[in-house]
């Protein structure tokens, strides 16, 4: 399996408290069936988002891990203005490195017209959102068929896998089941931070995929899908969200 958001660099933000945690989370992915991980560092107000020692780090951890799990980077990046001018410019300092793909984090207040003219604009020189955690987002939340819109602009969408075991709540896991139901999940991932209560684990979550919808579908969002976007190719499993 392929984990596209996993905050598994050892001291940057709230991730990885030290370099035997990181270890320890790389064995851990390896031993539940993880090959590849990308390591995303926030980029938000609260944490320094410096990519090249992010990259200088990444490299260390891949040392200090061995073969497995394939560690690239990207970045947990925060909607906001300033980040969007940034990335507009050098999408390269956020995306997966070399892919046009953008993990994007909104924040909890509501979708404006701003939010769709900007994915807009990103889409327009060739980035491709991937819209993370819109289950747990308070606004998407309560209306999770908003989500759909971001998926017809061409945003890839991506669920926390533990939301569909009911670590983030009833709320979470009934807007996660009701986006991959109605066809808007596109990847889910681990959003990792540490080795007990956020570890990086996908099988529970594609299990509980499968239950719902089949274990082809399961497979596509944990192995296919992420595969695709570590590779920088279009993802080989994109459902047509239907509003019904
Ligand atoms: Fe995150």
């Amino acid at each position: 399996m392929v984990d596209i958001h996993c905050h598994i660099l050892p001291g940057v933000d709230d991730g990885a408290k030290s370099w035997e945690v990181a270890t320890e989370m790389c064995r851990m992915a390896v031993s539940d069936g993880i090959t590849h991980i990308v390591a995303t560092p926030h980029a938000n107000e609260q944490y320094v988002y410096h990519r090249e020692e992010h990259a200088a780090r990444l490299q260390e951890l891949q040392k200090a891990a061995g073969e497995w799990p394939v560690l690239n980077l990207g970045c947990d990046f925060h909607f906001s203005f300033d980040n969007v001018q940034d990335a507009l410019k050098t999408p390269e300092r956020y995306s997966i490195s070399g892919t046009p793909y953008l993990l994007v984090e909104f924040s909890d207040f509501g979708v404006s017209r701003y939010i769709h003219d900007t994915i807009y604009r990103l889409r327009a020189q060739g980035i491709v959102p991937i819209v993370t955690h819109p289950e747990r987002n308070r606004m998407l939340q309560s209306h999770p068929e908003s989500v759909l819109a971001f998926a017809e602009q061409g945003c890839v969408v991506q669920v926390t896998a533990s939301s569909f075991t009911g670590n983030f709540g009833s709320g979470a896991r009934k807007a996660a089941e009701w986006l991959l139901k109605h066809d808007a999940v596109h990847v889910i991932a681990s959003d990792a931070h540490d080795t007990e209560h956020r570890p990086p684990v996908l099988s529970a979550g594609r299990d509980a995929v499968a239950k719902i919808v089949g274990s082809d579908i399961a497979r596509a969002l944990v192995e296919d899908n992420p595969a695709a976007i570590v590779a920088g190719e279009a993802l080989p499993y994109v459902p047509a969200p239907v509003s019904r």
